[in-house]
């Protein structure tokens, strides 16, 4: 019998697929069932290195081109995107066993990504100013940065890498470019989808691979922005190194210890709708997750009755069965952190309400023995009497959940929701609109939401958090001002030259004394 030779996936550099310098190689692996998706090529700094000299090269043409020009490229991706949900719904799940409508809505979310940036590309790109003086016309107009450096995670594996490319491109610069090595294969169908479009070579290039292909990005001279979306420990390390640059720049958006705010006039069908979707779905691993649910005396006891009946029955699956609502943890070692933090909630909390950490035999499906399995664990924690409780102060990006009861009025709810070094997302739930202004005003974070989860925003919003959370805007319209240079252009109509401010114009010599 011939052995059938299985195709290694390539690196897309210069306008065309190639193996690179390395020998090394990795697999996709699908986490809900264990087996090997695909291989890939392993990224090296030689290649990263190729790759931002390619990106370079072709800055100075690509940058020539219209606006409009270049989106063109982009709504050949879009109909691609769209053409093919379906099929790249399900590459999704199979790669980062998010369930099926979830894998679908990541490919969607980037159609809209795309349509956003290359819709964008006929709207104003910059902004008329009145001057203090009449003869003179000032704007503001942009210009690209250069090449960009992204670094995507696997959560989001279509997605996020549109949040950051789609925008960059329109607007002129050119992109190198790390998929996660969880969802490399998400990675190669982007890639074909840029070499279909007949893009310019070199403006668009991807490398497969680890950190160190990341790093050598962040590190490179030739990058003139990096935009990081992945964990807060990754993107402050980004961050330092990039801040000590002159004239390079890093976008980051981070990860969270998000908070859901049920207050005493909080309609409870919506509130136990909402932390069950905020702190569930994507299996918890979304950078908008929630961790803990801040919740009223006067509700408390109907809350945690009916919020932990749903968790004790919430369906953990094969993430390709609809019914499913939580797939499998990303891989085995996400699985072994989020247990560490499940036995730490075990020694900090007053009571463990639900632990499904480890699944009943019966509860996982054939032929999935092999997967990330990880169903809800739900705890109580005594907020006044905590001390440093480090369960509810540290991300874990998992169904892990503290309950926390307060008393007193809306402002002490949301100083417990403040009470953490992150500020990316954050839901209040209540009736009564004086306090879902308050939270609305006082909420320490980027994405704030009011009867309903905290997951789920739209491309066209700003994306990013406070805090230890982001220090930019990875995302739709704020990307735009990580990924050009503003050029303040006054021109004078008149042929006297006048100063604003009251500036004298006038030239003063010693002969005029
Ligand atoms: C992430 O949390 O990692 O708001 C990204 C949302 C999605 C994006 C999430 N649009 O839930």
């Amino acid at each position: 019998m011939s052995q059938q030779v299985q195709e290694v996936h390539q690196h897309y550099i210069a306008g065309e697929f190639t193996e690179g310098e390395g020998d090394e190689t990795f697999e996709s692996v699908n986490p809900a069932t264990g087996e090997t998706i695909a291989e890939f090529h392993r990224g090296t700094e030689a290649d990263v290195e190729r790759a931002i000299e390619a990106a370079d090269a072709a800055a100075e043409e690509w940058r020539e081109l219209s606006y409009i020009d270049r989106a063109e490229y982009l709504w050949e991706i879009y109909h691609e995107l769209r053409d093919r949900h379906e099929e790249l719904g399900e590459v999704v799940t199979r790669e980062c066993g998010k369930e099926i409508s979830e894998g679908k809505a990541d490919v969607t979310e980037a159609w809209h990504m795309v349509e956003w940036a290359a819709g964008d590309a006929r709207h104003p790109q910059g902004d008329v100013v009145p001057s203090e003086i009449a003869a003179k016309d000032a704007y503001m107009r942009r210009k690209p940065r250069g090449v960009v450096g992204c670094i995507t995670p696997w959560n989001f594996p279509v997605a996020i890498p549109f949040w950051h490319m789609a925008v960059a491109l329109v607007h002129g610069n050119t992109v190198v470019w790390k998929p996660a090595e969880q969802t490399p294969l998400c990675g190669q169908v982007i890639a074909e989808m840029f070499e279909e479009t007949g893009i310019p070579e070199g403006v668009f290039n991807m490398i497969q691979g680890y950190g160190d292909a990341g790093a050598a990005i962040v590190d490179s001279p030739d990058i003139d922005t990096v935009l990081f979306t992945g964990s807060a420990e990754v993107g402050h390390s980004i961050a330092d190194a990039v801040g000590g640059e002159p004239g390079k720049l890093a976008a980051c958006e981070m990860g969270g210890k998000n908070g859901i705010v049920i207050t005493e006039s909080a309609d409870l069908d919506i509130a136990v709708h909402s932390a069950v979707m905020s702190s569930f779905k994507t299996t918890g691993q979304r950078c908008v997750s929630s961790e803990r649910l801040i919740v009223h005396e006067d509700v408390y006891d109907e809350f945690k009755e009916r919020f932990v009946e749903v968790a004790e029955g919430i369906s953990v699956g094969d993430p390709l069965e609809e019914e499913t609502f939580m797939g499998p943890a990303i891989e085995p070692e996400h699985v072994e952190k989020i247990q560490k933090y499940n036995d730490l909630a075990r020694e900090e909390a007053t009571e463990v309400l639900v632990d499904r950490t480890e699944l009943a035999d019966d509860e996982i499906p054939d032929g999935h023995e092999a997967g990330n399995w990880v169903g809800p664990f739900v705890y109580e924690v005594d907020y006044d009497d905590e001390g440093e409780l480090r369960s509810i102060r540290e991300e874990v990006f998992g169904p892990h959940v503290a309950l926390m009861k307060y008393s007193g009025d809306i402002e002490r709810g949301v100083d417990i929701h403040n009470d953490t070094p992150y500020g990316l997302a954050g839901a209040i739930v209540s009736e009564d609109y004086r306090q879902v202004n308050y939270f609305r005003d006082n909420a320490e974070i980027g994405l704030a939401y009011g009867n309903l989860p905290c997951i789920g925003a739209e491309v066209h919003l700003p994306f990013g958090g406070v805090k230890k959370s982001g220090n930019g805007y990875p995302s739709a319209r704020e990307v735009i001002e990580a990924v050009t240079e503003r050029t303040a252009w006054t021109l004078n109509n008149s042929k006297d030259i006048q100063m604003a401010q009251g500036l004298s114009a006038d030239i003063k010599t010693s002969d005029d004394e």
